[in-house]
């Protein structure tokens, strides 16, 4: 079996984590089965692809696509993909596309794959566009599609040349199966992640060094949202929550994690960010990292993970990778992030965008220690049991072969 996946992005959001684990779990489970990668994109994704072995190799998007809203960047509710239609009927940008699209069909009939593994909206149009015949064509979809209207009308008219779609959440696959109005194969497969990496124990980073700030006296509650600069990942109802705690709780907030896209106007600037916790009266408690490569490290160094998205998450991976190392966290309760979680007994959860719910929560923990740690260890055991990547294998392995027997 010969798999090509094409990711638009080279970053490390979230869709690119989970790729990088599937190729991480598919390559243990099968190493007969050539696996490759086109990028579009340069990126650290690149080179942590290469370190499993793997072939890895960069067609970069003319600029009018790369500039383009993808997964991680835009919020659900932004029509960023209405841009594409736009670019595709536009000359000359218009132009720049229809030769991207000729180089890819030329490097996917070089290494003909018996299946196409597209992970992002660009490349599920693109895929569509330069697939070669003898290849099946699968589309992993990370976000929901129905809250982009362009978006939805290319996966409905393309959808016939796609032989299968795997889905994040069952949330993003009954949205996926009501955009395709049944005429889909979906297949719900959970994210999992490294379990030996994001563990309770091992290294942890200093966040006060990373965001520049003097040590935190001892007994200090450290709180962090990890998330990329997307406006819906909810930095307003952290800095909000942090400024509605009372002063009995002693506390530092985190922002790990950066402006990692390349479209403009659908994420915060770090500049934005620091004004909005002035404005909430918190900047002198919160810190900013920037972005860590060591999410475990990082995420061990905290008391309490939060995650505030105000539109409902596809799935939500800090989450899981937050459980898996034995944090308690607070999750904003929609979307595919709900069903992740037994809320109270493995996690906690507020109704998202609401700040003041979101305090109460965290101020719940600041006093209970003994329920910091029992959620800690059910969330452990929860990931143990549901979020091991050797799964992704046994997930997606029959996937590939009847896709690809589709197309024999
Ligand atoms: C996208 C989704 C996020 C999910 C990730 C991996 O970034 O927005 O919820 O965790 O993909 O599937």
């Amino acid at each position: 079996m010969k798999i090509v996946y094409l990711s638009p992005s080279g970053q490390l959001g979230g869709a690119e984590k989970s790729l990088i684990d599937i190729l991480a779990s598919l390559s243990a489970a099968r190493p007969d089965w050539k696996l490759s990668l086109v990028v579009g994109e340069d990126g650290p994704l690149l080179s942590k692809v290469k370190s499993l072995n793997i072939a890895a190799t960069v067609l970069p998007f003319p600029q009018p696509l790369s500039r383009l809203g993808d997964a991680g960047a835009g919020s659900p509710g932004q029509n960023q993909s209405g841009a594409f239609s736009m670019l595709v009927k536009s000359a000359p940008a218009g132009l720049s596309v229809v030769k991207y699209v000729t180089r890819l069909r030329r490097e996917l009939r070089k290494l003909d794959p018996d299946v196409l593994h597209t992970n992002g909206f660009k490349m599920h149009i693109l895929g569509a566009w330069s697939r070669p015949r003898e290849a099946s064509l699968v589309w992993h979809i990370h976000d929901y599609v129905s809250a982009r209207p362009v978006m939805t009308r290319l996966l409905r008219r393309y959808r016939s040349r796609c032989s299968a779609a795997i889905a994040n959440s069952n949330s993003v696959a009954d949205d996926l199966r009501a955009v395709c109005n049944g005429g889909m194969k979906v297949h719900p497969v959970y994210n999992a992640v490294d379990l030996d990496r994001f563990s309770p124990t091992g290294s942890k980073s200093n966040l006060d060094m990373l965001a520049s700030l003097p040590q935190a006296p001892p007994g200090t509650l450290r709180v962090g949202l990890l998330a990329t600069f997307g406006r819906w990942k909810g930095h307003a109802v952290f800095f909000k929550a942090l400024s509605l705690l009372p002063p009995s709780v002693q506390f530092r907030g985190y922002v790990i994690g950066a402006a990692l896209y390349k479209t403009a106007g659908s994420q915060y600037s770090l500049e934005e960010l620091r004004k909005m916790s002035s404005q909430m009266g918190v900047s002198h408690k919160v810190g900013f990292t920037g972005f860590v490569d060591d999410t475990a490290s990082a995420i061990r160094s905290l008391d309490i993970v939060v995650h505030t998205s105000t539109e409902p998450e596809p799935f939500g991976l800090v989450i899981v990778e937050a459980m898996a190392c034995g944090r308690a966290v607070i999750v904003s309760r929609a979307g595919g992030a709900a069903e992740i979680i037994d809320e109270g007994t493995n996690a906690l959860g507020h109704h998202p965008g609401d700040a003041e719910e979101l305090a109460d929560r965290i101020k719940q923990l600041a006093e209970d220690i003994d329920l910091r740690k029992s959620l800690a260890r059910a969330g452990r055991t929860w990931t143990e049991q549901h979020f091991n990547r050797a799964r992704l294998a046994t997930d997606l392995i029959p996937i590939y072969c009847e896709a690809a027997s589709l197309n024999n």
